[in-house]
């Protein structure tokens, strides 16, 4: 949409940020993770989950990655609906991937939905490849496209 993105900036997730990103999952999701899921994130010593903030300190948007061996992860991501089309996401997914590479992996691989079509495109876009297809994975019965991204 051709917003500039110059006044976002990217941090790690903190307790602190969690009833924004709360806000976030549940506009973004028909089965979004609770608290529980998020704390549990912030403990991980696999997880190092990244917010994007507004010059006026506003979460716009989150993304949880995780890394074990050589294997990453992308586990969750949302831009709060007003902050979408201005190239948030993919900012928090490049600099995700560009952690994940730091701290030594070799592929990256993640589930979505069908249905979540922008999230399909972002992953393309970035170089994602379609791997598989998990029949009825998440709770409400959709299919999950399963997707792979190999560091060269
Ligand atoms: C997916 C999501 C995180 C994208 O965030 P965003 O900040 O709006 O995305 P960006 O502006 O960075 O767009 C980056 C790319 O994503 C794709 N994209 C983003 N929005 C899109 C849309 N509405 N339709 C199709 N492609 C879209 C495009 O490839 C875009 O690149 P382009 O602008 O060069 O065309 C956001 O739409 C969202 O929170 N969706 C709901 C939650 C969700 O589905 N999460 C993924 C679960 S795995």
């Amino acid at each position: 949409m051709g917003f500039s993105t110059v006044d976002i900036s990217l941090r790690p997730m903190a307790e602190a940020d969690l009833d924004q990103v709360m806000a976030i999952e549940s506009a973004s999701f028909s089965c979004p993770w609770n608290r529980d899921h998020f704390d549990a994130e912030l403990a991980s010593p696999h997880a190092f989950p990244l917010v994007a903030c507004s010059d006026s300190g506003e979460v716009a948007g989150y993304l949880c990655p995780a890394l074990v061996a050589d294997d990453g992860e992308i586990l969750d991501v949302a831009v709060a609906p007003a902050w979408r089309g201005r190239g948030i996401g993919r900012l928090l997914l490049a600099r995700a991937m560009a952690d994940c590479r730091a701290r030594g992996a070799t592929t990256v691989h993640l589930e979505v939905r069908p249905s979540s079509s922008a999230a399909v495109a972002l992953y393309e876009a970035f170089g994602f490849v379609r791997t598989g297809r998990r029949k009825r994975y998440y709770q409400d019965g959709e299919d999950a496209i399963l997707m792979q991204y190999t560091f060269t």
